[in-house]
């Protein structure tokens, strides 16, 4: 496999060149960048060649901080203390802290959020949440999930995942997408299946939002139909907030956002601030139709993702993340469409807080911008994710992103993209 190269970039070229000679290219989602990374702060992103990006990917929506956020890594020292790293045969305070801290960040919002399973990745916690609901009716074998979702790649999140499923058991109903259809429309197909599949279904599991898929934001009373219709037919809701929880959306989680109360929700990402953690917090009895060992394995809950999760909801409490989101969203969102006016081959924004999708004309055009915002102006750039669904830029920046920092990456883009054919 050719590694990609940029031009005027010897070091970070010869670092490419090393991975692309060693590593598996299925390790790494394609990105026509290849940054090579040197050091990050804050919002931006340093290359091997002293070249300075703004980050508006955060990673991909984990370090919502930012980078190297000074409380934050003060405060995980501290939390870290002198505990071991691993603690799967052992009990730490700090988890301890970390799963009351989870639940008490969500009980006003969601009362039935009572009792905490730690996984070590987004994926494992998607699983362990279905997991639950699969344990509770052992009867119960069908699952339902929204189409074109993305909840991981792995075990029963892959089966969930878009469009289609090799699990015979999984059954994809309808999100608003292009087209927003009347609620009776969605009403009826979840009828449909429940007069299918009487006593016989689990869960229903969803995003908040499509993200992967080229972000798609639907209008409020979607998921309450979708929570209405799990209550009268006793299916767990599961709402899948790996990506959207800690701020994305202009509230800590975006069940408030869409003002509904799920069974269990499933956090990733931005618990740990780059630290790998994921959690499901829900009801105490789905949780607990795990027994010992169903739900365990050796990284999940150490103590270092549950001292990067308590030092992140400091953080938030501190400085107020959540209400620094909601207001600079306007800002963003005003400067998206601007580059719909000013850009033909920019199509469309979607989003809210701060996690949009900008949907271009095409994938070639995608790319293209994506290169040329990482080219930049005068050593200055902005860093993308690859193009989602082919042709959608997702913006989705560090969470203490400021008003100036958004207007200087903009100008960088206005001038950047008059490249762009
Ligand atoms: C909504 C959502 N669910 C689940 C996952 C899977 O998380 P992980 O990659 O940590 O397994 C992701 C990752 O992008 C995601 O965006």
């Amino acid at each position: 496999m050719t590694a990609v190269q940029h031009s005027g970039e010897p070091k970070s070229n010869t670092i490419r060149q090393r991975l692309a000679a060693i590593e598996g290219i299925g390790q790494r989602t394609y990105t026509p960048t290849q940054v090579v990374v040197k050091k990050a702060k804050g919002v931006i992103l340093e290359t091997l060649e002293g070249r300075k990006l703004y980050d508006f990917t955060s990673g991909v929506l984990v370090t919502n901080l930012g980078h190297a956020h000074p409380r934050f890594e003060t405060l995980y020292q501290q939390y870290c203390g002198e505990l071991p790293r691993s603690s799967y045969n052992m009990v730490t305070e700090v988890e301890v802290e970390a799963s009351e801290r989870i639940i008490r960040s969500m009980k006003h919002g969601n009362p039935k959020a009572e009792k905490v399973l730690w996984a070590a990745s987004g994926s494992e916690g998607i699983q362990k949440a279905m997991w639950c609901a699969l344990h509770k009716h052992p009867d119960r074998p069908i699952i339902l999930a929204t189409r074109y979702g993305f909840h991981g790649k792995k075990g029963l999140a892959g089966d969930t995942t878009g469009c289609q499923s090799s699990n015979p058991n999984v059954r994809f109903i309808s999100f608003p997408m292009y087209e927003e259809k009347p609620e009776s429309f969605y009403q009826n197909e979840l009828d449909t299946l429940a007069a299918e599949f009487p006593n016989k279904i689990a869960l229903l599991i969803t995003e908040p939002y499509l993200g992967a898929a080229g972000s798609f934001h639907p209008p409020k009373w979607y998921h309450k139909l979708l929570q209405r219709w799990c209550e009268a037919h006793d299916v767990a809701f599961i709402f899948d907030e790996v990506q959207s929880c800690h701020g994305r959306t202009g509230n800590m989680y975006a069940f408030e956002t869409y003002d509904v109360q799920p069974d269990l929700v499933v956090l990733g990402k931005g618990l740990g601030n780059g630290e790998p953690a994921a959690a499901v917090a829900g009801r105490a009895d789905l949780i607990d139709a795990l027994t010992y060992g169903e739900a365990s394995d050796t990284f999940s809950a150490n103590p270092r993702a549950c001292a990067a999760a308590c030092a992140v909801f400091d953080v938030f409490e501190e400085e107020g993340i959540v209400d620094h989101c909601r207001a600079v969203a306007p800002v963003m969102r005003e400067k998206l469409e601007s580059l719909v006016e000013r850009f033909p081959f920019a199509k469309a924004v979607r989003g809210e807080g701060l996690v949009y999708g900008l949907e271009m004309s095409d994938k070639i055009t995608a790319e293209r911008c994506v290169l040329e915002a990482y080219r930049g102006i005068d050593g200055m750039g902005v860093h993308f994710l690859g193009p989602l669904a082919e042709k959608v830029l997702r913006v989705s920046p560090p969470l203490i992103i400021t008003e100036k920092d958004i207007n200087a990456a903009f100008d960088i883009l206005y001038r950047a993209w008059q490249r762009v054919g």
